[in-house]
């Protein structure tokens, strides 16, 4: 996410002749239409079961770009700023002209909307077949910092009189950044309307070593190697790259770096280790330590030492957005990969549309409604270092939940 916060500064070039990448844009228009078209199709559901997608979100438009940036920089969750009301606006407005120039170059604004719309249909098609007892199920989609908010998906359930809700991270390796955020915005929901839930919530906080999320990423590798030269296939260095994160998260016990690690091992386990490979994360932004190496660093680290074929595969993002189709694609696949002079540079495609991913959302959904768990035991535990007191009261919520 940080990536829509810095490094928008460099010349990007588009003509290359000797990368070989894939830059997926979308026009922002098409996109919009078709998760209009999703969202009509479940718009009449009376569901028993409501599934809450959470995700950061991303601008559909451009002139959405300044608001999205506005409440990213005001979630004090996320980030703790000085005069954090003064400072977050100001940021913002003066950040927005370079991410807007970024979006541009991307289709003019996120697919994340429309993939998230598509993969929530999917899902709930599959669910009220394999879980009839828990139909009809329904999804929402609640994003931090665009619209739907989550706090406007909370209302729409709460009116629909869902009965059973289930709070589902699209972020399969758990951070208090993100996870966390959105978990307390559900919290903050009810304790600043004064009311209880009408509806009994659970969680599906993390998910990184789910067999076939594991199988949908492996899949995607395998993929995109048999698109490099066959001659140069076993020289390919895969690179899975996530968003990185600041060095005081990550040391004030923040569980993400290791579960990002256990789901690289996973997919090198179901493709046989068959090329090395290193986890690296991407985004840093400021001038603060953050989680390293860096992405753009070890690119250029491996091409100095001959290494000239590599692989990015985004690891910790199940949908393409800017981190992926600018940072990934056009900063470190273009201008960066000719700049090293990179023989190949390849990403795979983020998991989007694929039917095994829906597969695989409708497979936790069961599984959790099945558990009668409110969430996993992992999450009832702050950080060892954590000094935000809405942290604990989330999950005294969560777990006061009767299901
Ligand atoms: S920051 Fe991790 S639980 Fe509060």
């Amino acid at each position: 996410m940080m990536a829509v916060l810095g490094s928008a500064g460099r010349l990007v070039q588009f003509a290359r002749s000797s990368v070989s990448l894939n830059v997926r844009r979308h026009s922002a228009a098409s996109l919009a239409q078709a998760a209009a078209a999703a969202a009509e199709t479940q718009e009449n559901r009376k569901p028993k079961t409501g599934i809450l997608m959470l995700n950061m979100g991303g601008p559909e438009k451009l002139e959405d770009v300044h608001d999205f940036l506005l409440r990213l920089f005001m979630d004090t969750d996320l980030m703790k700023l000085p005069v954090q009301n003064k400072l977050g606006p100001f940021i913002a407005k003066r950040r927005t002209p370079k991410i807007q120039e970024q979006y541009s170059k991307i289709g003019g604004g996120s697919p994340i909307k429309h993939w998230t719309s598509m993969q929530g249909e999917g899902m709930v098609k599959l669910l009220d077949e394999m879980s009839p007892e828990t139909a009809p199920h329904k999804f929402y989609i609640g994003f931090r910092y665009v619209h739907p908010l989550t706090e406007d998906a909370i209302e729409e359930m709460e009116k629909d009189g869902v009965e059973r809700a289930v709070a589902f991270t699209q972020y399969p390796q758990y951070s208090c950044s993100t996870t966390g955020s959105s978990l307390n915005a559900i919290y903050r929901y009810y304790s600043n309307s004064g009311s209880r839930p009408k509806m009994s919530w659970s969680v599906i906080d993390r998910w990184p070593t789910h067999p076939l999320l594991v199988e949908c990423f492996a899949e995607h590798v395998k993929n995109e190697l048999l698109k490099f030269p066959e001659e140069k296939r076993d020289d390919v260095v895969i690179l899975f790259s996530a968003h990185s994160l600041p060095m005081a998260v990550v040391n004030r016990g923040d569980p993400y770096p290791q579960e990002v690690g256990a789901t690289v091992q996973r997919v090198m386990e179901r493709v046989g280790h068959c090329n090395p490979y290193r986890l690296v994360w991407q985004s840093r932004v400021g001038p603060m330590p953050w989680l390293g190496p860096q992405t753009d660093e070890v690119i250029k680290g491996l091409c100095e030492r001959g290494k000239k074929n590599i692989l990015m595969v985004p690891i910790a993002f199940t949908s393409d957005h800017i981190e992926t189709l600018h940072e990934l694609d056009i900063e470190y696949g273009q201008v960066l990969g000719e700049e090293c002079g990179v023989e190949n540079i390849r990403r795979t495609e983020s998991l989007n549309g694929n039917p095994l991913f829906m597969k695989a959302l409708a497979d936790l959904v069961q599984s959790h409604l099945k558990s009668n768990q409110p969430c996993s035991r992992q999450l009832m535990l702050c950080c060892p270092l954590c000094t935000n007191p809405t942290c604990g009261q989330t999950k005294a919520f969560f777990a006061s939940q009767t299901l």
